[in-house]
């Protein structure tokens, strides 16, 4: 395949982001935009010069004008789109999370299987720089085992409840740890290979009203225990109702000879200790360390530099490509994309039950 062709499903909202990252790649063009909001995505594909434009995904699929789609709909839609895709075997990458039922993941796995198209889910957060040089000096050992994870996204989004009801339908309008993968996917990475076996969800209760008056579904903030298949722990709040500045990237990671605290955004620089290069238990910051980073983090181009989620948005993008070109697995194809989004699914039984650990499925076992 020498050039491969893109379709953007979603292209006036969030699939708009993907442009500019799938038109710098030498071996991509985008030859059709899609959106049921048609007039919009019109304008954009005029400006663009896309040559096809469609106001459904059946419509795109049935005119054969792609190899490939983003698809950057909302939530609801990622899974029966994906499966559209995948059984004409067009290659997928879909926004976070994969699904939103337990039920519509495993078809989407079994859908995944039975094509000959690669599957990707779209965790941006896992190419950020930090969590990636923090997921390399875990590969090279340097952590020692690793036992522990915490990863938060509070992210106050009450007013975009109200711009895209389907937030307040499947992330606000549901308890549990709804929106889970930004923080367990860069974890899950530096926990390398284990997956999360059992969870065990917990809510403060509710502090807010939407604008009807109505309390949201989700309790204003949700923690998600996990229990990983190593025997350690990994903590996971998710939070998107209470009153206060942002911290989507909080992360944290325990290992027998080290330990890492993300900052906060905001003056707060992430920090280190490894035992190899203190003995005294000192910090050190995290960007002492850029040495270990990979080479494609090491001399980023501007464009990389200047995309969404701290670079995230690019290199996702390119990975999906590559991955496609070298025909290489995906690198967070369906198995690691459901173990990112099935704990959030099986969360919100085990707070329905006050808390009780609920088993997670290991979707190698769907066939
Ligand atoms: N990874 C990230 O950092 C990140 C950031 C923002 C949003 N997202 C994800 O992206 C997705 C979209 O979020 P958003 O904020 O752009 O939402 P949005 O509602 O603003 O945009 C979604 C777009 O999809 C279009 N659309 C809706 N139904 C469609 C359908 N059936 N077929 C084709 N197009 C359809 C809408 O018209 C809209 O243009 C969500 O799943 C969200 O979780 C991820």
């Amino acid at each position: 395949m020498d050039c491969i062709r893109f379709g953007i499903v979603g292209a006036v909202g969030r699939g708009n982001s993907y442009v500019r990252s799938l038109l710098a790649h030498p071996s991509t063009e985008i030859t059709a935009l899609c959106d049921v909001r048609l007039e919009e995505a019109q304008r954009a594909a005029a400006e663009l010069g896309v040559e096809h434009v469609f106001g459904s995904m059946d419509a795109l699929l049935e005119a054969a004008v792609v190899d490939a789609v983003v698809i950057g709909t909302p939530m609801q839609f990622h899974a029966p789109q994906a499966m559209a895709a995948l059984a004409r075997d067009i290659h997928v990458l879909c926004e976070v999370t994969a699904g939103v039922s337990i039920e519509e993941c495993r078809d989407l796995v079994c859908a995944a299987r039975r094509s000959s198209a690669q599957y990707m889910m779209a965790e941006n957060y896992a190419y950020m720089k930090q969590n990636v040089l923090v997921r390399a000096l875990v590969e090279q050992g340097l952590f020692g085992e690793v036992y522990y994870g915490e990863g938060a996204y509070i992210h106050e989004l009450k007013g975009l409840n109200e711009q895209t009801p389907w937030r307040r339908r499947w992330q606000t309008g549901v308890n549990g740890s709804t929106y889970p993968t930004h923080s367990l996917g860069p974890v899950l990475q530096w926990f390398g290979g284990q997956r999360v076996t059992a969870v065990c969800a917990m809510g403060t209760g509710h502090h807010y009203r939407d604008p009807r008056g109505d309390h949201y579904e989700m309790e204003d903030s949700v923690t998600m225990m996990c229990r990983m298949s190593g025997g350690g722990l990994v903590q996971i709040r998710v939070d998107m109702l209470s009153e206060r500045p942002h911290n989507a990237t909080h992360y944290a990671l325990q290992g027998t000879d080290g330990c890492y605290e993300s900052g906060d955004g905001f003056r707060g620089e992430a920090r280190i200790w490894l035992r190899s290069r203190s003995r005294t238990h000192q910090w050190e910051a995290l960007s002492e360390l850029e040495a270990f980073l990979p080479d494609y983090w090491k001399n980023p181009p501007q464009e990389a530099l200047r995309a969404g989620h701290g670079g995230g948005d690019w290199w996702e993008v390119q990975d999906f490509i590559d991955s496609i070109r070298e025909d290489r697995p995906a690198p967070i194809g369906i198995d690691a994309a459901m173990d990112m989004t099935l704990p959030g699914l099986a969360s919100q039984t085990s707070i329905a039950q006050g808390g009780t650990w609920v088993a997670v499925p290991d979707p190698r076992n769907w066939t």
